[in-house]
């Protein structure tokens, strides 16, 4: 549950919750605002489990630790891995508020969560040709269309932050082929792939850089946009599950 999926939490039935501090080897939220707890419940009519909080490279931690809970939920026998986050703008198609389905992503962290002796649930090589599944996709498509909720589309580009872009940076991520930047998401995406898990994924664009005057970013202004996208968020997210 990223950036615009904390309204969903209190949907999900059935639920039992751990606090990550009670999980073996489970690493600890430290941001504010971002509650620590595995949920474990119903929604969509389906059995889904939920990480309130989640681990940034930025916070400190490292790509093991960024990536652990996704071990657990393959451990445990996930299917599909629904992400959200937040992130900066770059196409100028788009503006504050947008969800963007995204499409496929680029990483650009300094440490990959696959370095190191490969784990056997995958290949060495994992290929990435279709990291963020299709027919979800499609699927999202429907569903948006049919809600009268506008989805856009694009690649995410996965920085290490915590200092938002400059200007040129945000100028070349783009001249680099994404559509939009942010600090989470691609390390749990590569090790879903690497073990076998589909993903979809939805990006808030929060903020816009790389285009017209250059203009102040801040958490609060992020917080804000979240906040707003968070009811169509929800929807779609839902009925993604639902169907999946
Ligand atoms: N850059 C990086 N991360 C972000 C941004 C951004 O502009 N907005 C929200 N998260």
């Amino acid at each position: 549950m990223g950036t615009g999926l904390g309204q969903l939490v209190s949907e999900i039935t059935d639920s039992y919750t751990f606090p990550y501090g009670e999980i073996p080897n489970f690493p600890v939220s430290t941001v504010e605002g971002h509650a620590g707890k595995l949920i474990f419940g119903k929604l969509g009519g389906k059995d889904i489990m939920a990480m309130k909080g989640r681990f940034h490279f930025y916070e400190g931690y490292d790509m093991k630790e960024v990536t652990f809970p996704v071990r657990v939920m393959y451990e445990l026998g996930i299917e599909t891995l629904f992400v959200s986050n937040a992130s900066g703008g770059m196409n100028s198609d788009f503006k504050i508020g947008d969800l963007m389905v995204i499409n496929d992503h680029i990483n650009f962290f300094p440490e990959h969560p696959l370095h190191g002796k490969n784990f056997p649930t995958g290949p060495r090589f994992p290929d990435m040709h279709e990291a963020y599944d299709r027919k979800l996709i499609a699927k999202a498509d429907e569903i948006a269309k049919g809600k009268g909720i506008q989805l856009m589309h694009g690649v995410y580009m996965g920085v290490q932050g915590p200092t938002f872009e400059t200007p040129a940076e945000y100028r070349m991520y783009r001249l680099m082929g994404a559509d939009a930047v942010g600090m989470s998401t691609v390390p749990e995406v590569i090790v879903a792939r690497h073990c076998g898990i589909k993903v979809f994924g939805i990006s808030i664009i929060t903020d816009l850089g790389g285009f017209d005057a250059p203009v102040e970013v801040s958490h609060e202004e992020v917080q804000k946009a979240a906040n707003e996208a968070q009811p169509r968020m929800t929807e779609i997210m839902r009925e993604m599950i639902r169907y999946s």
